[in-house]
């Protein structure tokens, strides 16, 4: 044992964001307002979204996101039982709210190189049935773009996107998130920027909004823009407007504390996103040299995929030999992961609610047994990166 430790994540506030959160406690003014409208202003200019919609997680978004898929007062009205494609390599909750709210996902392969949504494998998943794809840009990789814009136009399918480990990637000189109808982000702890918990969904359409601002909250119109609002009042004759409900919801909202840290946040997301980026290449560079045991994570394009690294994705080529080689890691004071989550049709979970899978998930499964994730985040430097791969580089040569 070195003695020296680097963790999967570790805080990235500071004081600056300690001293929002004081002034917002003091004002007493901390359930959802103005601070999380400025945010989302914020963040839609920065993401060069039209609309943004805050909620308190990232799987929050990917609920309200398959919700708009099937409400009445949008535009897609799906019908339970419709199915959205999904890359088996994801996060549970990429998938569960599709289950929860009675569409149907099915599982498709991913590529054995960047990990991301196979297109032959959505061509293999089609049926009559299937209404969306809902793509991952896993770690921060891009998926590619062209081809799902393509897919997509082609069997008149909804494009969603999950940028929830993909803040600042970009595809074609343009930020992802900006493809699909509407796009899932995580500002969860561990992730390009904070707010502690939270999350925010982007889309283009007004009335994509609408839908989002009322599911967000109870079904209510009053976080609407004004415009809709006045629209719907005039439909409607009711004493007391905060209170009627015009959709299904949630009450899935964020707090003004995390707001203002996302404020914050926002400020260094540049800074944040550069130094992941660093240490990517790094990793990158010194992992060349280990191409006979270990597939790092490529791109779909080197011309078009920009990479935003949320973790430095590797598998293992040889089989058998992953348990040993965490083991490897841990002693040497390094944490590691699952590569997200594996292949999401072999956990416990997934017989009891979803079909067997109805094409090949071989890419998959090999990233289920043998994939794994090494850290990266805004407080390693590239010193770091030398030292996971001297440590890693001793496991096979010495
Ligand atoms: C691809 C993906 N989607 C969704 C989520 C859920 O985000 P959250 O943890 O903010 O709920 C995560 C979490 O890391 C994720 O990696």
């Amino acid at each position: 044992m070195s003695g020296r430790e680097i963790k999967l994540q570790v805080p990235t506030y500071s004081k600056e964001e300690v001293a929002t959160v004081n002034e917002i406690l003091a004002s007493t003014m901390v359930v959802m307002g103005q601070k999380t409208r400025e945010f989302q202003h914020a963040w839609s200019n920065w993401q060069n979204a039209n609309y943004s919609t805050m909620v308190n997680s990232g799987s929050s978004a990917n609920l309200l996101i398959a919700n708009l898929l099937l409400s009445k007062r949008g535009q897609y009205c799906l019908n339970k039982g419709d199915e959205v494609l999904i890359p088996a390599v994801t996060w549970s909750t990429t998938l569960f709210p599709f289950v929860q709210l009675g569409l149907k996902p099915v599982l498709v392969d991913v590529s054995p190189t960047s990990f991301n949504i196979s297109i032959e494998s959505c061509q293999k998943a089609l049926t009559s049935k299937t209404r969306a794809v809902f793509a991952v840009h896993l770690l921060g990789n891009p998926a590619n773009m062209d081809e799902l814009v393509k897919f997509c136009n082609e069997h008149n399918l909804v494009l969603l996107e999950d940028c929830c480990e993909a803040t600042g990637a970009m595809w074609d000189n343009k930020r992802v998130g900006n493809f699909g109808e509407a796009s899932a982000f995580s500002f969860m702890f561990a992730h390009h920027m904070s707010t502690i918990e939270g999350g925010m969904i982007c889309c283009r359409d007004k009335q994509d909004d609408i839908v989002l601002k009322a599911s967000r909250a109870h079904g209510w119109i009053r976080e609407m823009d004004e415009e809709s609002q006045k629209e719907i009042k005039a439909q409607h004759d009711f004493d007391d407007y905060r209170f009627m409900f015009w959709d299904m919801g949630f009450n899935v909202r964020p707090t003004e504390i995390s707001a203002v840290f996302g404020l914050e946040q926002l400020k260094r997301i540049e800074d944040f996103i550069k130094i992941r980026i660093n240490n990517f290449l790094r990793y990158y560079e010194k992992f060349s040299k280990l191409d006979s045991e270990i597939q790092v994570q490529e791109l779909e394009d080197t011309n078009k995929a920009f990479r935003s690294n949320f973790s430095f994705g590797i598998v293992l080529k040889r089989a058998g030999i992953r348990k040993k080689f965490i083991q490897h890691l841990k002693e040497n004071g390094i944490d590691s992961r699952l590569l997200v989550a594996g292949n999401l049709a072999r956990h416990p979970f997934y017989n009891h609610y979803c079909a067997p899978p109805t094409v090949s998930l071989q890419n998959a499964d090999k990233i289920h047994e043998n994939g794994l994730y090494l850290p990266n985040h805004q407080a390693m430097t590239p010193d770091d990166v030398d030292y996971i791969y001297s440590v890693v580089r001793n496991f096979f040569y010495e």
